[in-house]
């Protein structure tokens, strides 16, 4: 979406993987504190998300949607100008229908959602400070048309506000569709490809609920074409820090999201977060290859149903090189530079993990443990061509 915003993946921090309905604006405002004191906001962890819950379950008699009045006794604008007074960026979440995803669910009270308020709605977002929308299709009623049709009002009431505000939107929170997804490019800034994530490494689904990383990736990937500076695929919150996995899992997941051009929201508690989550978290050569200008999401090279191969082209001419073991044991994952589009035969290798560096003539390869994900970022060379997102892997819908 040509909006400004989102020319790259928005960082950040959103209450609902750790927290759920239990939040309040002490938790907002200690999680913000531990952001900028962890160094997290100076890496680009800027936006911070209040996902659903935040709302008194009826509006006022005007119609106007209010905060909690126990939860958030200080009011939205407040809780905005406490973050922008320390660098972040204010998230907020609502439905285009008149039940929240909490609300349908029957875990809190009332039917607050923007239907037939959408513009009085951008309106107090705005007034709010609001600088992110989550816009979640909380229903398995309606067609891919009735979602067009309804997220295409928020955002020309966003639009129509005049103040800048990431749109991210959720039409598959309540089923992936099978067959072709949407490229929601001309909608939104962030459209979610998949039902909600957990923390596991492979729930067996692909088209429900709840989702694991493996089986994001797997529906993810497909979609690279759709990627580009102000519309990104977005694969769901982060799970780094909530357990459900071990380490190399852990740190895969990040690896891949950041391949992914992945909005790169920490779904963790900040406040307690360990020194190993903050090392995946703070890895600045993953989120700088994440937050390059290009706005390419990885191709995928090769895939022998255990050995996955992605490669990310970068702005300087660097290719960004993902391998990724699949499977249940440690197994060498290969590719060359020819494969991920360089041409010449003397490059440097950069670990993103260890950040040490090696020369190769051509081969990228490495020994990788199960589910584990070795990221190169690989310069040198003569001319990049940018690998092309492979026919195979584009979508029926789409034109080219
Ligand atoms: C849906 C979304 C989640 C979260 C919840 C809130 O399930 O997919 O990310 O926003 O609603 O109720």
């Amino acid at each position: 979406l040509d909006n400004g915003v989102a020319r790259t993946p928005p960082m950040g921090w959103n209450t609902w993987n750790t927290f759920g309905c239990n939040i309040n604006e002490t938790l907002i405002r200690q999680t913000a504190d531990a952001i900028v004191a962890n160094g997290l906001r100076d890496l680009g962890y800027k936006y911070v998300v209040v996902d659903d819950c935040w709302f008194n379950p009826d509006r006022d008699a005007q119609g106007n949607l209010q905060a909690h009045p126990q939860r958030f006794p200080s009011g939205m604008k407040s809780l905005g100008d406490y973050l922008h007074a320390r660098g972040l960026l204010f998230g907020i979440y609502q439905v285009p229908l008149d039940k929240t995803c909490a609300q349908v669910g029957g875990a809190f009270p009332g039917a607050t959602g923007s239907l037939n308020h959408e513009y009085q709605d951008a309106r107090q977002f705005a007034a709010w400070g609001v600088d992110y929308l989550k816009y979640d299709w909380c229903s398995g009623t309606g067609t891919i048309n009735d979602q067009v049709a309804r997220f295409g009002i928020m955002r020309d009431a966003l639009a129509s506000t005049g103040r800048p505000i990431v749109y991210s939107i959720n039409p598959n929170s309540y089923h992936a569709k099978t067959g072709p997804q949407r490229n929601w490019s001309d909608v939104a800034n962030l459209w979610r490809t998949t039902e909600d994530i957990t923390n596991a490494w492979n729930t067996g689904q692909t088209n429900g609920y709840p989702m694991g990383i493996q089986n994001i990736v797997d529906v993810t990937v497909p979609l690279a074409g759709y990627a580009a500076p102000g519309g990104f695929n977005d694969p769901d919150m982060l799970e780094v820090g909530n357990g459900g996995m071990n380490d190399t899992e852990m740190r895969s997941h990040f690896a891949l999201w950041t391949m992914l051009a992945a909005p790169l929201m920490m779904g963790n508690d900040v406040r307690s977060a360990s020194s190993a989550t903050l090392a995946i978290l703070r890895n600045a050569n993953l989120v700088a290859i994440n937050q390059d200008t290009l706005g390419r999401q990885a191709v995928q090279v090769s895939f022998d149903g255990t050995r996955r191969v992605l490669a990310k082209p970068l702005a300087n001419g660097d290719v960004a090189v993902a391998l990724f073991n699949q499977g249940s044991s440690t197994t060498t994952v290969s590719t060359t530079a020819a494969a991920v589009g360089k041409s010449g035969s003397s490059f440097t290798l950069r670990d993103a993990w260890t950040d040490a560096t090696s020369s190769s003539t051509g081969t990228i390869s490495a020994s990788v443990p199960a589910h584990g994900t070795v990221v190169y970022r690989v310069s040198g060379g003569g001319t990049t061509t940018p690998p092309p997102v492979p026919t195979t892997f584009r979508l029926r819908s789409e034109s080219s």
